[in-house]
């Protein structure tokens, strides 16, 4: 991928061992094709982690490697985009038509990988991420649900408002660069160049985010809020990426950064 060396470096750097492996996925895959089979959707095995690095690498591990997970887990195996069309109608009412949330505090989920999509929801749906709106919507859907919805909203184009002029520039710098004298490494590194995440290790997409909503999700890392338990690092099997980097962030750079990456398409 097109990032240069020097945001790669700083972030092997920076968080090495954890890290490499999930860097590695992001550099082999930015563009997997949509329907890439996860080979990484190892869920049921992430509460064994207090070794997110075996978990991060089992993203570039042969199937036969990863631990046998449920099929329901990767939304590829059974999830239909018609289907999902129909059951995305409940969301429509604040996540926007085709998933692209008009509220600048509803986050788009248009374009947003599936494998992500289908991990959050499983979050919200046993409370290990506490959000008060999204855990009753996601306590109804069965595994089924949640894969059709999944690939309905990564089949989706995001659209919408674009980058504050006033803070894009410095949020671009981060975006591309990181920031060495913190030890933030580049989010271009997971994220990808134009801001598509890894769809198929399901590290999100950015672009188009809505910038509020991107401000509390790093708020919320920083201060443990986006999961809840005894180690909310570990309630995702890819947080701990996350909690680590959000919390070295300032205010200023965490307002840049989400105005740049509304910016992307
Ligand atoms: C009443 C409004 C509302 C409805 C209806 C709703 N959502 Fe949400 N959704 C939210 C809010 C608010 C958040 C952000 C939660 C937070 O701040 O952590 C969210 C977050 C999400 C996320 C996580 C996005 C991310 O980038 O991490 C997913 C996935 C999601 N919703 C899917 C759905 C699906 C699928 C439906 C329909 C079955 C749905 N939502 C219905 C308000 C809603
Ligand atoms: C080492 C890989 C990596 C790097 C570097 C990285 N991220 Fe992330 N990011 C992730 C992963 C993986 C997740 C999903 C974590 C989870 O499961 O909650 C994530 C989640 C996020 C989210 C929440 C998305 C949503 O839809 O709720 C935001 C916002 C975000 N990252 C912003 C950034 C910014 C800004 C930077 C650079 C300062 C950055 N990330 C650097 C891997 C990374």
């Amino acid at each position: 991928m097109p990032q240069t060396s020097t945001a790669a470096h700083t972030a092997w750097r920076v968080l090495a061992g954890v890290l490499l492996s999930g860097l590695a996925a992001a550099a082999a895959a930015d563009t997997p094709p949509a329907t890439t089979p996860a080979a990484t959707t190892p869920m049921a095995s992430a509460p064994a982690a207090d070794a997110p690095a075996a978990n991060a690498s089992a993203a570039n591990a042969p199937a036969a490697n990863a631990p046998a997970a449920p099929a329901t887990l990767d939304p590829f195996a059974s999830g239909k985009v018609a289907d999902g069309a129909t059951k995305a109608a409940v969301c429509a009412s604040c996540h926007g038509p085709n998933g692209n949330s008009i509220n600048p505090e509803w986050p788009r989920l248009a374009g947003q990988s599936a494998v992500y999509i289908a991990e959050q929801l499983h979050l919200f749906k046993s409370g290990a991420r506490p959000n008060p709106v999204m855990m009753p919507m996601a306590s109804g859907l069965s595994d089924q649900d949640i894969s059709d919805l999944a690939v309905y909203f990564e089949a989706q184009t995001p659209a919408g408002l674009e980058a504050d002029p006033s803070y894009w520039q410095a949020g671009e710098a981060l975006y591309v660069r990181g920031d060495s004298a913190h030890e933030v490494p580049a989010c271009v590194a997971c994220h990808g160049p134009v801001g598509r995440g890894n769809l198929a290790a399901g590290y999100p997409a950015l672009r188009a985010q809505q910038s509020v909503y991107v401000v509390k999700q790093l708020t919320d890392y920083a201060s443990g809020a986006r999961y809840t338990g005894t180690n909310p690092a570990q309630a995702s099997r890819n947080g701990v990426m996350m909690f680590t980097i959000a919390k070295r962030l300032s205010p200023e750079q965490i307002r840049d950064v989400a105005s740049f990456v509304q910016g992307m398409r």
